[in-house]
Parts: C-alpha cells; sequence; structure tokens
C-alpha cells in the first residue's frame, strides 16, 4: 500500500512536519532536481504526467501553467496562489495533508514559483483550520530559516469563513482585502488574477503531488491512477460507514473497493441507499453504480463530478428531503449575494423543501422544485449556483416516490429516526428562520 501513496509517503511512523524528518525521508531533493531544470523543461513534465487539479474541477495543471506569460512577456510580478481554503461539505483531505504532509505542499509551491518564475506565493488556508495554519505556519518558518525559499517568499493568509472564498477569483479578491466574491471572466487568473498579475492558482492537493512526479518520474506516476488521470487522490470518506477517514488511493478505484474494502461497509451493516461521489453538491449515486471508477472522467460518464473526491455514504434510514434541506441551507447561507438566481433561488429551495419536510407540501411543489433549479442552473455567475441544484435536482429525480410520500403523508415517513446526523454537518445554526417566506403566495 505504502508504494502506492505519493502525496502522503512517508508520513506513517514519522512527523513529517519536521524538516529534520521530511529531509531524511528525501524531502527537498525534487526542488533541487527542479532548479537544475529549465521552466520549460518542467511544465513539459508536468504536462507530460497529466497531473490535473485536485480542488474539483480536475483542470490539467500542466496546461494552466502554460497560460501564465513568462518574465519576458509580462510587465510585474507573478503569483502562485494555493487554495487551501477546503470548505466543501464532506471535504476534508487538504487539512490532512497540510498537518502531515506541510512539507510536501510547501516543496511543491516552491517548485510552482520557479516554474513560472514568481517570488510570490500566498496560501489561503481556512479560517476554521487553526491547528493546520499553526503546523503549517511553523514548517514555513523552518525552511525559510533553512536557506530553501531563495529569492521567494511564501505568506500564509488564513481565511474568515466563508465557503465563496474557495472560489479562486473571490479568493483572489479576499487575498486582496476586499470582499470575496466571484469575478466575472475572463480574463482567467493566469493572465489577470492577484492585483491583475498573472496568478497560477492551484489546490493542496495538486500542489502536494508535484514533487513525486520528479521523484518517481513521468512514467513510474503515470504507473498510478488511470490514463486520463494518473497519480493518487486523497479520497474523504464519510457518512454512514464503518470507517471514515481518508484514503490515499490510485485515482480510478471503484466506489465499491473504497466503501466496502477500505471503508468496511455501511455503518452497523445497514442497507445502503445512496453514495454522493465528490462532496455534498455534486449529483447523488445510487448502489447500483457501485462499480463506477472514482476519477474525473468515469464519474462524470456516470452522471456526477469526481469534486472534491468527498465520497459520502448514505443508509437506508436517511430522508432524502432532510439531506436536501441540509444541503440547500448550506449553499443559500453562503450564497455571496452577487448574482440574483443564486441569491434568490436558494432562497426558495429552501423553503420549498422545508415545507416539504414539515408537512404542508403541494403536489404542484415537486414541479416548482425543478422550476426553481432550471432557474438558477448554468444562469449564475459563478459554480455555487450550479452546485445547490445539482445535489437537491438529483435527489428529486432519483428519489422521487420518498419526495411524493412526503406530500402524500403530510409528514416525513423518516422523522427523527433518519440517520441525517451521520452525515455532514448541520447547518441549522446558519438557517435565516426570520426571513419572510417567497414561497407562499
Ligand atoms: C463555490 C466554490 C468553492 C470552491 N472551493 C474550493 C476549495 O475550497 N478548494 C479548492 O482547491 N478549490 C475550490 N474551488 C475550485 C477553485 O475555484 C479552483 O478551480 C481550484 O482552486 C483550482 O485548483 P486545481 O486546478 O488545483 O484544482 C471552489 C469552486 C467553487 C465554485
Ligand atoms: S452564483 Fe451565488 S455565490 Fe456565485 S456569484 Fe452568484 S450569488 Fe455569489
Amino acid at each position: 500500500m505504502a508504494d502506492r501513496l505519493t502525496v502522503l509517503t512517508g508520513a506513517e511512523g514519522h512527523d513529517l512536519s519536521k524538516l529534520e524528518q521530511y529531509r531524511a525521508a528525501g524531502g527537498y531533493a525534487s526542488l533541487e532536481k527542479a532548479r537544475g531544470m529549465t521552466p520549460a523543461e518542467l511544465i513539459q513534465q508536468i504536462s507530460d504526467a497529466s497531473l490535473r487539479g485536485r480542488g474539483g474541477a480536475g483542470f490539467p495543471m500542466g496546461r494552466k501553467l502554460s497560460l501564465v506569460p513568462g518574465p519576458d512577456k509580462r510587465s510585474g510580478p507573478s503569483y502562485v496562489v494555493c487554495n487551501a481554503d477546503e470548505s466543501e461539505p464532506g471535504a476534508f483531505k487538504d487539512r490532512e495533508i497540510m498537518r502531515r504532509v506541510p512539507h510536501r505542499l510547501i516543496e511543491g509551491c516552491l517548485i510552482a514559483a520557479y516554474t513560472i518564475q514568481s517570488k510570490n506565493v500566498f496560501i489561503y488556508i481556512r479560517g476554521e483550520y487553526l491547528a493546520e495554519y499553526e503546523v503549517l505556519a511553523a514548517a514555513v518558518e523552518e525552511a525559510r530559516a533553512a536557506g530553501l525559499f531563495g529569492d521567494v517568499e511564501i505568506l500564509v493568509h488564513r481565511g474568515a469563513g466563508a465557503y465563496i472564498c474557495g472560489e479562486e477569483s473571490a479568493l483572489l479578491d479576499s487575498l486582496e482585502g476586499k470582499r470575496g466574491q466571484p469575478r466575472p471572466r475572463p480574463p482567467f487568473p493566469p493572465v489577470t488574477g492577484l492585483y491583475s498579475g498573472p496568478t497560477l492558482v492551484n489546490n493542496v492537493q495538486t500542489l502536494a503531488s508535484v514533487p513525486s512526479i520528479l521523484e518517481l518520474g513521468v512514467e513510474a506516476y503515470k504507473q498510478l491512477g488511470v490514463a486520463s488521470a494518473p497519480g493518487t487522490v486523497v479520497y474523504s470518506l464519510s457518512g454512514n460507514v464503518s470507517r471514515p477517514g481518508n484514503y490515499e488511493l490510485p485515482l480510478g478505484t471503484t466506489i465499491r473497493e473504497l466503501v466496502f474494502e477500505h471503508g468496511h461497509g455501511v455503518a452497523g451493516g445497514r442497507a445502503l441507499k445512496a453514495i454522493i461521489p465528490g462532496g455534498s453538491s455534486v449529483p447523488v449515486f445510487t448502489p447500483d453504480q457501485l462499480d463506477v471508477a472514482l476519477d474525473f472522467d468515469s464519474v462524470q460518464a456516470a452522471g456526477s463530478y469526481l469534486g472534491s473526491a468527498a465520497i459520502i455514504v448514505v443508509d437506508d434510514r436517511c430522508c432524502m428531503v432532510q439531506l436536501g434541506l441540509r444541503a440547500e441551507k448550506f449553499y443559500m447561507h453562503e450564497s455571496c449575494g452577487k448574482c440574483t438566481p443564486c441569491r434568490e433561488g436558494t432562497r426558495w429551495l429552501v423553503q420549498l423543501l422545508q415545507r416539504i419536510e414539515d408537512g404542508h407540501g403541494r403536489q404542484s411543489d415537486l414541479d416548482l422544485l425543478r422550476t426553481v433549479c432550471d432557474r438558477i442552473l448554468g444562469k449564475s455567475l459563478c459554480a455555487l449556483g450550479d452546485f445547490a441544484v445539482y445535489c437537491v435536482a438529483s435527489y428529486v429525480d432519483k428519489f422521487y416516490d420518498e419526495f411524493q410520500r412526503h406530500i402524500d403523508l403530510g409528514g416525513c415517513p423518516f422523522g427523527s429516526h433518519s440517520s441525517i446526523d451521520g452525515i455532514v454537518a448541520p447547518s441549522d445554526q446558519h438557517a435565516h428562520t426570520a426571513m419572510p417566506d417567497p414561497v407562499t403566495a
């Protein structure tokens, strides 16, 4: 198993947050190797390794690097920004990487900086990750004191707890000291990013994967994972599962292997009802899809997204209306309000779902739910609006009978017996209960 790891390699039994131990395990050798190559050679290696972004969209890092104009084609500084905001419900891989192998992330950031000839690295870390911040900040100080930075500066910036600041353009506004809201695009960050300079934005795990490409060599790296997405990914497994946790495995591991071999199956031996394959924002899978391979293209071909590789297991006691309501309250609260379909639509979805769950749903509400989803999908400024729709629309489509039963019974068939409490953190503390009800008419 250990030889299949790349990001968390060596963390078992060693404290790799300490520079000495990280170096003893071969750490920073890839940085040295990188600095002995030309930036163009490095970009070629990362492109040849087909490293795809682990932050959600699976965009090839090599292509992003090649979009950043070189020093001779730009007038000011360029930037590397590491997205460590990790706020997707169900996702908790980046925090483990930062806590256990912070130097591997720092090494990846320094290689990326060398690749685009940048002297400025920012790591934007989720505000709630205080322990991870402290470990990472200490590792940054150690690496700086050891002279590993050269002429590069790394600054770790703590966010203030907004999910939307994980969206790359909102993150850049937030870093600039503005309110974190998405920017209209184009232009995209590689051309016009932080302080209007060319900016490479990559996820923690993407950057922490770079050293192993140089260490193993492209061909050996490509032996891991699948042809369209080589390497490993840290799957965050949660929900009604016996052994929740982070599992670093080759991309393309099937849901069945992850849940039943590594996760030891559904908790309490219950029946499986659903699997959410990429964090709360993606369309849900049903048990007949257990053999879908968990890589970007296979999950998409099966009708969902790998997203942040947060796999959420749902057992047969869970009420899908309650689950949709929980997700939707989160998206409503986190909507930044900049565009109307998302700002208003998420509120409508919460109120419709609440009405159905409370037993006051009307037959027409099921069509209205779909109509509201349709009014948001593809019509919002950033993907948060789509996220808010993907989950709920798929619950209605795949569990229509359960929604119907709420209407027929005039209440929830699961009530307080639902297993919802074992699935993603509750967001009730965020509910805007005092809002007027736009749906009641
Ligand atoms: C609402 C929203 C939240 C996001 N949150 C994160 C996040 O917490 N971490 C992350 O890496 N990417 C997040 N993303 C994706 C980023 O916009 C961006 O695609 C990513 O940081 C690029 O890195 P990668 O190419 O290495 O995946 C989010 C996107 C959206 C629309
Ligand atoms: S889709 Fe939502 S989060 Fe994104 S810009 Fe519009 S209001 Fe803000």
